[in-house]
């Protein structure tokens, strides 16, 4: 008998992480209609909008319109970035499933980001788990954990120390990001399997960037410590407006493609995925980095050409 493939859970993150730097505002009703068709293709979340402050990311500043427009699907979970208090309050309102609570592991990301520090941001953290549990679940989202393009390296400790106060707050899920591409596979290895080790409750989600060509590689350093919940966004869009030199997360449908060519269960349509992705071009004005896109599945075969026959 065939052992089970092993599930792995496939969060799209395109139309929070993708659309927040795109320079061109992509209309709400596009927004939303793409929303609608990740829905159907079996990722297991969608990172739907920021309820950030529109002055610091306007292109996300239809976010309401946005959350109370999609058709729900039951089995997504429909998610939004919250950076404070405020933010959740407003996040409440739209009834997500979830609030994707975000800080930066390096002071000077967080400041550059956040405009606070990050004693200042776990202070609000706190406050929102008083404010939002038990009606809805709550994920912290450690940005810079790999690497802050200003601050440099970011010791393994200090990460597990954020991890630790998330938990002391009771926040049972827990995202790593990789902001700026600078994470290696040896390190998100080590400490992924550091977390998993210490909290192996949790719910882990590892989020690269491919800013630097790694991020596929990175992705399967994270599988093998046991990491089963990816961060991915269609096309590869993506990156932070606050950190210099930011580029495009790990390509949702070439994550996909690749999980499920080495046989293992995403849960997810590839075709109807793809189908998603090359409505993109059009909507965001310019080319995108995904290569299945462009290349076909593995398994893709052509005709022999007739000379060769
Ligand atoms: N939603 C909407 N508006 C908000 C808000 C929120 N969550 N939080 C603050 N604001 C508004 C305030 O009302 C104020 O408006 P006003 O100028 O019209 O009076 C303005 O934003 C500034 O408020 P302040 O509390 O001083 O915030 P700030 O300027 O220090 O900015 C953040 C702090 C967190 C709101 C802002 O830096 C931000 O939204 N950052 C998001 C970064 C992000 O999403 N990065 C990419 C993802 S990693
Ligand atoms: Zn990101």
């Amino acid at each position: 008998m065939n052992s089970p493939r092993k599930r792995l859970y496939i969060q799209e993150v395109s139309v929070r992480d993708g659309f927040q730097i795109e320079p061109a505002f992509v209309p709400t009703l596009d927004k939303i209609a793409l929303i609608n068709a990740l829905s159907t293709t079996g990722i297991s979340k969608i990172e739907v909008t920021s309820f950030t402050s529109p002055k610091a990311i306007p292109s996300l500043a239809d976010a309401e319109a946005v959350m109370r427009g999609i058709k729900r699907n039951p089995d997504v979970e429909y998610t939004a970035l919250v950076p404070n208090v405020r933010g959740c309050e407003r996040a409440l309102t739209c009834g997500v499933d979830e609030i994707n609570l975000v800080m930066s592991a390096s002071r000077s990301h967080n400041l550059a980001n956040l405009r606070m520090d990050n004693e200042a941001s776990l202070a609000q953290f706190g406050e929102i788990a008083k404010l939002a549990s038990p009606h809805i679940k709550i994920n912290a989202s450690l940005s810079t954990a790999f690497g802050c393009p200003f601050d440099g390296e970011i010791a393994p400790s200090r990460v597990l120390d954020f991890i630790s106060r998330f938990v002391d707050i009771g926040i049972g899920r827990v995202t790593l990001c990789d902001t700026t591409g600078m994470a290696n596979p040896q390190q998100v290895e080590a400490l992924c399997s550091a977390a998993v080790a210490r909290w192996p409750g949790i719910q882990l989600t590892a989020h690269f960037h491919d800013t630097r060509g790694m991020g596929l590689a990175n992705a399967l350093a994270a599988l093998g410590a046991g990491v089963v919940h990816f961060d991915a966004s269609l096309g590869g869009l993506g990156g932070c407006p606050f950190a210099p030199g930011a580029s495009g997360n790990v390509c949702t449908e070439d994550l996909v493609h690749m999980f499920e060519a080495m046989g293992l269960n995403t849960g997810v349509d590839l075709e109807a995925l793809l189908a998603c992705s090359r409505m993109l071009p059009a909507l965001v004005g310019h080319d995108v980095p995904g290569q299945v896109v462009k290349a076909g599945p593995w398994n893709r075969r052509y005709a022999l050409p007739e000379a060769a026959r």
